[in-house]
């Protein structure tokens, strides 16, 4: 298979072929995401809670997303890779925003990046693009405004909230946007907007009907621990598998059964 493109997504919509995603942060997971065939890995900055152990995202830097994106990079050969703009990277000017999304381009390998936020951050969006850098804007619950928002809470359930994401989604897509990322918005807002829009939607949280899916790994696999949002599915316990494992070595090693001969040098 050849490296995912914009366009190949883009195709996907027409065709009503549904897009799959998921994030990876590290070697041997994007190893093995890219190996299911999933279309994009985004490296969401997500990794601040389920690999850095931190409350929020807000608090991991951009020397820290491109440290995690270089290594999804160098693990993937089909996937597009999708660096995501952590908080304060871009807030303050357009400029910033340019210059630490080409970064992601320039020294992480990835093709693409996400940034939280709609009209807000149109001209952001376009200017990135006028510098040839493919955009997913990212609308609905966008978790660097966590203290704005009050918490995780879903988005778009009034008419007059639902109208003005509506909004967004258009002005992103006229800024220059590739994709859309819905997050934790009702299904039938979801609907509307993937009607509305001509680039591929990529739901969390959003229901059946986007163009596509993203999930953060580490809910689908089991290895975070705090909490598991309502929309996420987890398809394996890998925590559970890992404690039962480590503890058997433990076991092994203080009852001298590990090492054996078999793993021991004559
Ligand atoms: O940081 C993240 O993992 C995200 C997901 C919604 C993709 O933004």
């Amino acid at each position: 298979m050849a490296k995912m493109t914009i366009q190949d997504l883009l195709r996907k919509k027409m065709e009503r072929r549904k897009i799959t995603m998921l994030t990876a942060y590290d070697y041997p997971f994007a190893r093995i995401v890219d190996e299911a065939g999933i279309d994009a890995i985004i490296v969401g900055d997500s990794v601040s809670m389920v690999v850095q152990g931190l409350e929020n995202t807000l608090p991991i830097t951009m020397d820290e997303m491109i440290y995690h994106t270089k290594i999804v990079s160098r693990a993937v050969k089909d996937a597009m890779v999708i660096g995501d703009l952590p908080f304060m990277s871009y807030q303050a000017s357009v400029e910033d925003a340019v210059r630490n999304a080409g970064r992601f381009l320039k020294e992480a390998g990835a093709s693409a990046v996400k940034i939280e936020g709609g009209a807000e951050v149109a001209g952001h969006i376009r200017a990135m693009t006028r510098s040839d850098i493919p955009v997913m804007a990212h609308i609905g619950l966008t978790p660097q405004s966590i203290h704005r928002m009050g918490g995780y809470k879903v988005q778009g359930r009034t008419e007059e909230s639902a109208k003005r994401l509506i909004e967004e989604a258009r002005i992103t897509e006229d800024a220059g946007a590739f994709s859309l990322l819905l997050e934790a918005i009702p299904m039938g807002l979801a609907k509307r907007i993937t009607e509305e829009v001509s680039i591929p939607t990529i739901g969390i949280g959003a229901g059946p009907h986007c163009d596509g899916q993203v999930l953060v790994l580490h809910d689908v696999i089991g290895l975070f621990e705090r909490f598991l949002p309502k929309f996420a599915k987890r398809y394996v316990n890998l925590r559970d598998e890992a404690l039962k494992a480590i503890k058997i070595y433990k076991e092994e090693v203080e009852k001298g059964i590990f090492p054996s001969e078999e793993y021991s040098f004559k």
